[in-house]
């Protein structure tokens, strides 16, 4: 029984009525991406049962566009993702972590007006060790909508996104959207086969004391990141005057969740290892969509340099530099960020800086 619980299907219906002019298609696109995510889940959770863990290919294993080592579930995902969407006649054309290109519609399927870019299984270089990974997308108008998508279609900024969403594979399955109105996250019930909405307006507490930061990267930080971490590690004695938590999962989608439900802040900062690169996580399908979600909970997500949704793409596996979260600690890293940039020393609690500046106040 539902008990007056929503479904997911019920839900993406009821926002399609309220949407004027819409046509279903969207509703429809929804439906196949959370089928989709069902299956991943299915076979995420079968794990060594169904041969389902280690690298995909031979000797070593294949790497992908990234350079990454591929594991057998990123190639099981990305082919679901794909054979789960590409018939529908809702989409002008797909692009993911795993293709080096987009991905076209072929002729014998109707093209549609929306394009869809995907991380099939974030994190996914902890799926051996049994920990949290998911599925991340994003939705985007295809400027050309029913025609063949081209690549230029797909570079557009974060804020043109018309839907953001990511599937968690950890102790529950969830799946977790927005369309630019808040934040709701659906638990997959398997008795039924259905997402049930158990977390409706999710927000993010603006305060925090827990970060998370790779910190077997701290020789290559900029200052305005070290300067950050400096003052969190020094606790009740240091300039902040309370002690900090630290998380490391290395799956984005698990951290990005703990923040939703907590609080907290999460950084992949550039730094001299990344710098070439332009940064360790992907634009398209990975900072954006996240970038998306966290804002539209309250919270903030940044670069460093600017609004991660406000990077105009040049390419489709573009990377970025990610921070986000609560959005007190986002915009304190933000301001030295800035403080950086301006050549300005850092300062400590005690200085005109932190007494003048609000934000800076201590409680
Ligand atoms: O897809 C990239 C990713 O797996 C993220 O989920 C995660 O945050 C990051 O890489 C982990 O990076 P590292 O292995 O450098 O800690
Ligand atoms: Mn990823």
């Amino acid at each position: 029984m539902l008990d007056g619980r929503t479904t997911l299907t019920q839900f993406i219906i009821e926002e399609q009525r309220r949407a004027t002019g819409a046509t279903g298609d969207f509703s429809g696109l929804l439906y196949d991406i959370s089928t989709a995510c069902k299956i991943i889940s299915n076979a995420v959770s079968k794990g060594a049962l169904a041969g389902m863990l280690g690298v995909h290919g031979e000797a070593g294993g294949s790497t992908n566009i990234q350079g990454e080592t591929q594991k057998k579930l990123d190639v099981i995902s990305n082919d679901v993702m794909i054979q789960s969407n590409i018939w529908s006649g809702h989409l002008a054309g797909m692009a993911s972590e795993e293709m080096d290109d987009f991905i076209p519609i072929p002729p014998q399927y109707p093209h549609g007006k929306y394009l869809l870019v995907f991380d099939p299984l974030d994190g996914s270089s902890n799926i051996d060790a049994n920990i949290s990974v998911g599925t991340i997308f994003s939705i985007l108008m295809c400027p050309n909508a029913g025609a063949n998508a081209t690549l230029e279609d797909f570079l557009q900024p974060g804020t043109e996104q018309v839907c953001a969403g990511f599937a968690l594979y950890g102790p529950s399955t969830m799946l977790v959207l927005t369309t630019g109105n808040g934040v709701n996250a659906f638990t997959l019930d398997r008795d039924i086969g259905e997402f049930v909405l158990t977390h409706p307006n999710m927000t993010i507490p603006a305060e925090t004391s827990e970060f998370a930061i790779n910190a077997s990267n701290e020789r290559f930080w900029e200052p305005p990141i070290r300067r950050y971490v400096e003052e969190c590690l020094a606790g009740k004695t240091g300039p902040r005057g309370r002690d900090f938590n630290m998380r490391w999962i290395a799956s984005m989608v698990a951290e990005a969740y703990r923040i939703l439900t907590r609080g907290g802040v999460f950084l992949y900062p550039l730094d001299e290892k990344t710098r070439s690169k332009g940064g360790r996580l992907r634009l398209l399908y990975e900072a954006n969509p996240i970038g998306f979600i966290i804002e539209q909970a309250g919270g903030v997500a940044i670069t460093g340099r600017g609004r991660v949704m406000d990077v105009m793409p040049g390419e489709l596996h573009q990377r970025v530099p990610v921070i986000f979260g609560s959005k007190s600690e986002i915009e304190r890293i933000a301001a030295y960020h800035q403080d950086y940039i301006d050549g300005k020393e850092p300062t400590t609690d005690s200085s005109p800086l932190f007494s003048t500046r609000s934000l800076f106040r201590t409680q």
